[in-house]
């Protein structure tokens, strides 16, 4: 039998592309469903049928009810948001404990580790990342100083490691001299959320996974946050704490990179980013202002405003270069309606010096741009490509071009059904 393949989808850029959307679109060509990085910062919206769910920690492909769906090794878990994201599921008629299942390596997210990620944010005053709050940072942070918790240590012993590690970062946060926090009433909910998780498969996902793809099967690696967030290869500092790249996929399942098949790269037509760090194509005019109202560009997990600018062509092609997209998926092209002209930054500058590749640092980067005519149709309710107005197809093929790579599906509309697989 023919080995199966780990296929990825993959936020290129500062993430929020619609990862959600495609991957439950994605999801009935596959048998599993997997998240390999990340954990609850991450918000991923799914509509269908007059519904609307963000997920944070749970795959997307939850909501098609045959597929096993797997929060891998590479991710981080916080009991007690868990606990929330599943009921609310539960709740809405789907039974996650048969096919949902957890690894045993990913780690723990404590309360402590939430007011850490607080603590560290107040200490960098006007540098500040601008995370979730979420304790991203300060859980990869012990997974690498060795010292976490893990998801399968709350199967033995878990009262006596939890207390040591929580009077660790009590301590951490004194010296810090950040002592004026409560933790009382949400660890109450986080310990019942350790003990909802105990309920659930928790599982070594890592032989799990390798034992489907022998069996033929093909597994849909779910991407969090983007590229450009990635530790590595993002816009460090101003970056999240683990690997989101194709690597992480590798590194954050358990499965060697000649099981990747597909690495899908999705952007959307235009940019956005949260938080705080360089963002060279933001607009603080009203163009930003015009996208971020039709895209609806405010957080989907912090409901704050994410800056909005035109797309970009530096930052893409290296995301492409990094990861090794075999494919890209444009989502929000409806966003770009009515627009005269739309923009694309084709290059930085910065000192008088034009770059075309992602320079080390960007802070103070300018764009460059091109520009492009717009077009004046809804493309929201565009079911095939034939009926694309020709600026849109012009922009597609320009894109298309620069980036050396084809862009295979579209999307035009939150919808599921708002999405449109090109003909090869
Ligand atoms: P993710 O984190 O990558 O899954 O993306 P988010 O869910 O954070 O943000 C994407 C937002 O865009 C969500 O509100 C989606 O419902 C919405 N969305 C997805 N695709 C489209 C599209 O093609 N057009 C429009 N207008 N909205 C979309
Ligand atoms: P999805 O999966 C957009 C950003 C935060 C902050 C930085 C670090 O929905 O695309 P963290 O809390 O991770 O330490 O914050 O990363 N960030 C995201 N931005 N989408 C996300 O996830 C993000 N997850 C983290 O805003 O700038
Ligand atoms: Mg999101």
């Amino acid at each position: 039998m023919e080995k199966g393949k780990v296929d990825a989808l993959l936020g290129i850029v500062f993430g929020d592309e619609g990862k959600g959307k495609v991957v439950d679109v994605f999801t009935p060509k596959y048998d599993v469903v997997a998240r390999f990085a990340g954990g609850p910062n991450a918000g991923h919206t799914i509509i269908f049928d007059g519904k609307k769910f963000v997920l944070r920690s749970i795959p997307s492909g939850i909501f098609a009810t045959d597929k096993v769906n797997i929060i891998g090794n590479g991710c981080v878990l916080a009991p007690d948001l868990f606990m929330a994201e599943a009921k609310e599921l539960e709740a809405a008629g789907y039974d996650l404990k048969s096919r949902l299942h957890i690894s045993k390596r990913a780690h723990l997210i404590l309360p402590t580790h939430r007011v850490l990620d607080r603590a560290y944010e107040a200490a960098k005053g006007k540098a500040k990342v601008g995370t979730t709050g979420k304790g991203i940072g300060p859980t990869y942070s012990d997974k690498a100083a060795r010292i976490g918790l893990r998801v399968g240590d709350i199967l033995d012993g878990f009262d006596a490691k939890y207390a040591a590690l929580k009077a660790r970062h009590e301590q951490i946060l004194k010296d810090l001299h950040y002592t004026d926090y409560d933790i009382t009433e949400e660890e109450k909910t986080w310990l019942e959320g350790v003990e909802y998780m105990r309920g659930f498969q928790l599982t070594d996902t890592e032989i799990e996974i390798n034992r489907y793809l022998k069996e033929g099967k093909h597994v849909l690696a779910e991407g969090a946050q983007g590229t450009m967030l990635d530790i590595d290869h993002g816009t460090y500092p101003f970056v999240s704490s683990s690997s989101t790249t194709s690597g992480g996929v590798c590194t954050g399942l358990g499965i060697g990179p000649r099981d990747i098949g597909e690495v899908f790269g999705i952007f959307k037509a235009y940019s956005t980013r949260v938080g705080s760090g360089p963002f060279p194509v933001e607009l603080f005019d009203e163009t930003g202002d015009k996208i971020r109202e039709i895209g609806h560009e405010y957080g989907a997990v912090t409901g704050r405003n994410r800056r909005c600018g035109w797309v970009d062509l530096v930052a893409l092609k290296y995301a492409i270069m990094i990861n090794g997209v075999t494919q890209l998926v444009m989502m929000k092209s409806d966003v770009l309606d009515g627009f005269d002209t739309i923009k694309a930054c084709v290059a930085y500058k910065k000192d008088g010096v034009v770059m075309e590749d992602m320079p080390f640092e960007t802070e103070g980067c300018e764009a460059v741009y091109k520009e492009l005519p717009g077009w004046k149709e809804d493309l929201s309710h565009i079911t095939d490509e034939a009926q694309f107005p020709q600026a849109f197809k012009d922009y597609i093929r320009f894109l298309e071009t620069e980036l050396e790579t084809p862009i295979t599906i579209l999307s035009v509309g939150p919808d599921r059904a708002q999405t449109i697989i090109r003909k090869k």
